[in-house]
């Protein structure tokens, strides 16, 4: 079941009924100012950092769901409606929200009222513009009494949930003209406030949200709605809000339209007060200025539109299954972007107060948006590296304001080293920037201790090499990819739970996972030695490689399958000798894409595993049997109900993984069958069973030990966005930036038939034109660089603007 449509052609979701399984939201913002936004108006914003700059308060996991957020009341008689049907959840006449990229829109109409809201945050203000048109489709005038409403957060959204007693006094607004004023802090000097403003005068407003409201009230029924009239208001501490009152006239036919601002006002630090508590409105009345006409909102919306279009050009595909088109074209390129804003921060399942940045989470979502923004890439490689340690260890995970590790998780994943290596190598690939390799970084953000990046990765390298395990297996510290894989926290700590991780360093326990991407990052840490013109160091990396891959076919082959690991007793994990949790997602899908086993016949078998052992029609399990109990020597991964998360669930990250595999073993349809089970697009047919957005990927689905098998969670922030366009982009279509040029390599399914790709690499629009005369799943038989055949299958860098290429398969 379906609850609204794709519309490729304006690139937007839309829904058609407000009640949604779960929220379904949308991203505004791409720069410092961000807003969610859900189809019912619900959702929070944001400037930089969304726990300690937060504007407006959201209540997370609140009864009723998806309640808090940008409001607009319309009061026509008796009735009062919402353009996004929230909070008062009047009946409508009709509803539809449109999620574009960037932007929201909601059509509703109420009693011959049409309403028209656009959401969207401009690109280069620190504000979100709601633009609100009232039609009035009847053939009488219509009294109408507008309300807008948005309840502020007290700046730090972890403080403002908890620390009441300080915080229901420190509330303070002002109002001039259509224009409220959010202090609170600015006397302590803070130096930043926010306003909610609208573009014309207005008739009352309130401040104080318990006046608004009235006693015992909620959202769904503001006393002052009620009544018609705002009570003027002025808050002091308590919860301070913004509603602004205006009465409206609407001839027949007559439509009028308001532009509200909320924005975002810091002032330089230099800048001296007078007196404290006294703002400069300046910087305000600016701002509203550049938003207080149709035109220039229009255009601030036509600006924003062409910038994703733009930005989507670089990579497109055109082929004859719609689905692939608008994923690749549209959805999974703006959820790639997504997760670069927000990493793992906010979203309808992360809070916003928890987690930072995670340094193995943003070197995996830049392999999906190195080619759409190499500079912002680049940048974040600098920022990542620099809070390496110098040993090669990472911090786990570092603050997107301060830019600084995070003591209090502090590193011993011992994946995170080698991640730096595959987004700096998927970077200089897509970029030739090769003086990225020796800009000096500091290690641990101190300058008296830096390097050049070249040798951030070598020490990242290193890292893995020195230490490895009893088997020659690299030691899994805490954990690697998969967080709640503990295998060290019961030696140390016996008794204690899986949160407070274990020690940072068993002697034992080894990873099967980490020896995979050893060997994929290890060959492509050679090559960007070699880049170097240090051949012996590129030798000395694969003789490394090669080590390491025999000591995965020694000692990470079960016999059917890639083991998992080895735990502190030495004890096979993902074994057919293990009780439960006999096989794991991850080494197969890793050691094959890296290559392990595919000569020796062992990839095949893996993959054959796989499909027997973990596939559903839902997507890939990441373990099989599930754990029915708590391993205390296996650590979180057992804390989790059979079928949920990395107990069992899809894990939809690394179906991915899985799919690649099977496009180097060159099997299209097996490629595209993974493909297809967890991409949105298909899933769309059943959101009644999916249950999140069907326009974005999410982290989990139920696996099919869980009484809910199917079900999504943890939607938009995941890891899964950047791998399953890697996968689609450069696997299943096969086009793969190298060293020396755009690698042209499909794995398709039999009958997609031919394509077209539009791709801007390295300065140059390449279109390549793919023909398959032969409906094979694999090869390249020629291929025709303007008008002349080439040796191989890379398409070379040229200096043209445009180069015109054609693919013959077979
Ligand atoms: C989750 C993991 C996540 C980790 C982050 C765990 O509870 O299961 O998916 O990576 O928390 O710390
Ligand atoms: C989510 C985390 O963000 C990611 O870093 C981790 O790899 C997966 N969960 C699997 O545990």
């Amino acid at each position: 079941m379906k609850y609204g449509y794709f519309d490729d052609k304006n690139m937007e979701y839309v829904i058609t009924t407000p009640t949604t399984p779960l929220p379904w939201i949308n991203y505004l913002g791409s720069d410092e100012f961000f807003s969610l936004i859900s189809n019912t108006c619900g959702g929070y914003s944001f400037y930089k950092d969304a726990k300690l700059l937060r504007l407006t308060r959201y209540r997370y996991n609140n009864v009723p769901t998806d309640t808090g957020g940008k409001y607009y009341y319309i009061k026509d008689g008796d009735t009062v409606w919402n353009p996004g049907w929230q909070p008062t959840k009047t009946p409508l006449d009709s509803y539809e929200c449109r999620h574009g990229l960037g932007y929201s829109r909601f059509h509703s109409s109420k009693n011959e009222i049409e309403a028209s809201l656009l959401c969207f945050v401009p690109q280069k203000d620190s504000c979100e513009i709601n633009k609100l048109t009232l039609t009035n489709k009847s053939n009488q005038a219509k009294e109408l009494t507008l309300f807008s409403f948005v309840e502020w957060c007290l700046w730090n959204a972890d403080d403002d949930m908890k620390n009441f007693q300080r915080n229901l006094s420190t509330g303070e607004v002002e109002i001039e003209g259509s224009v409220i004023y959010h202090k609170t802090e600015y006397r302590e000097r803070r130096n930043h406030y926010a306003i909610f403003s609208v573009n014309s005068p207005i008739d009352g407003f309130d401040t104080s949200r318990d006046d608004f409201l009235g006693p015992y009230r909620g959202f769904d029924s503001p006393v002052a709605v009620e009544s018609g009239k705002c009570t003027g208001s002025i808050a002091s501490g308590w919860s301070p809000i913004a509603s602004h009152e205006i009465n409206i006239t609407l001839a027949p036919g007559e439509s009028r339209e308001f532009i509200f601002l909320l924005g975002y006002i810091e002032n330089p630090k230099e800048e001296k007060f007078t007196e404290p508590g006294i703002i400069n409105k300046a910087r305000a009345y600016d701002l509203i200025q550049r938003y207080q006409t149709s035109e220039q909102v229009d255009k601030a919306l036509a600006d924003l539109q062409e910038y994703w279009q733009k930005l989507l050009s670089r990579y497109q595909v055109h082929s004859a299954n719609d689905k692939v088109n608008r994923m690749v074209n549209i959805w999974n390129q703006y959820q790639c972007m997504v997760t670069f804003n927000m990493s793992r921060s906010a979203s309808y399942y992360e809070s916003g107060i928890g987690r930072g940045m995670g340094f193995r989470d943003s070197c995996q979502d830049l392999l999906g948006f190195v080619h759409l923004i190499p500079e912002r890439a680049r940048e974040r490689i600098i920022d990542i590296a620099s809070t390496q340690f110098e040993d090669g260890s990472a911090y786990h995970q570092y603050q997107p304001l301060t830019k600084r590790g995070n003591s209090d998780i502090g590193s011993g994943f011992n994946d995170d080293p080698l991640w730096l290596i595959a987004c700096t190598s998927a970077y200089v690939r897509e970029t030739g920037d090769t003086s990225i390799l020796t800009e000096t970084v500091p290690f641990e953000n101190d300058w008296d201790k830096a390097a050049p990046l070249m040798e951030h990765l070598k020490r990242s390298l290193n890292f893995t090499i020195t230490h490895k395990g009893p088997h020659g297996l690299p030691l899994i510290g805490r954990a690697d990819w998969n967080d709640c894989l503990n295998l060290n926290c019961f030696s140390e700590h016996p008794g204690e739970s899986f949160q407070t991780y274990g020690p940072s360093e068993g002697p034992v326990a080894e990873s099967v996972f980490i020896a995979g991407m050893f060997v994929k990052y290890g060959e492509e840490y050679a090559q960007l030695a070699e880049l170097m013109g240090d051949h012996d160091e590129a030798a000395r990396a694969r003789s490394e490689v090669a080590t390491m891959y025999n000591a995965v076919l020694n000692y990470g082959w079960d016999g059917e399958w890639f083991l998992r690991a080895y735990d502190a007793y030495g004890n096979k994990v993902g074994s057919k000798e293990c009780e439960e949790g006999q096989i794991y997602i991850e080494p197969q899908g890793f050691c094959v894409l890296a290559g392990i086993g595919v000569k020796e016949g062992l990839a095949q078998k893996a993959l054959k595993s796989v499909k027997e052992k973990l596939d559903t029609k839902y997507g890939i399990m990441i373990l099989q049997p599930a754990y029915t109990r708590y391993h205390l020597e296996l650590g979180e991964i057992t804390s989790y109900p059979p079928g949920y998360k990395e107990n069992a669930g899809i894990f939809c990250h690394n179906n991915p993984w899985v799919s690649i595999a099977e496009t180097v073993v060159g099997n299209g349809n097996r490629a595209f069958e993974i493909y297809s089970k967890t991409c949105p697009a298909y899933v769309e047919e059943f959101s009644e069973i999916h249950r999140t957005e069907p326009y974005v990927y999410s982290q989990m689905i139920a696996g099919a030990d869980a009484p809910r098998h199917g079900e999504a969670k943890n939607s938009w922030l995941t890891g899964t966005a950047a791998w399953t366009f890697v996968n689609i982009s450069q696997y299943i279509l096969g086009l793969r930036p190298t060293h020396s040029g755009l690698m042209i390599d499909p794995c398709v399914p039999e009958g997609f038939g031919d394509f077209c790709l539009e791709r801007y690499y390295r300065g140059t629009n390449y279109h390549i034109q793919v023909k398959n005369p032969s409906n094979v799943q694999k090869g390249v038989k020629e291929v025709i660089v303007d008008g002349e055949v080439i040796e191989g299958n890379i398409i070379p860098i040229v200096d043209r603007k445009d180069v015109f290429v054609e693919v013959i398969m077979g």
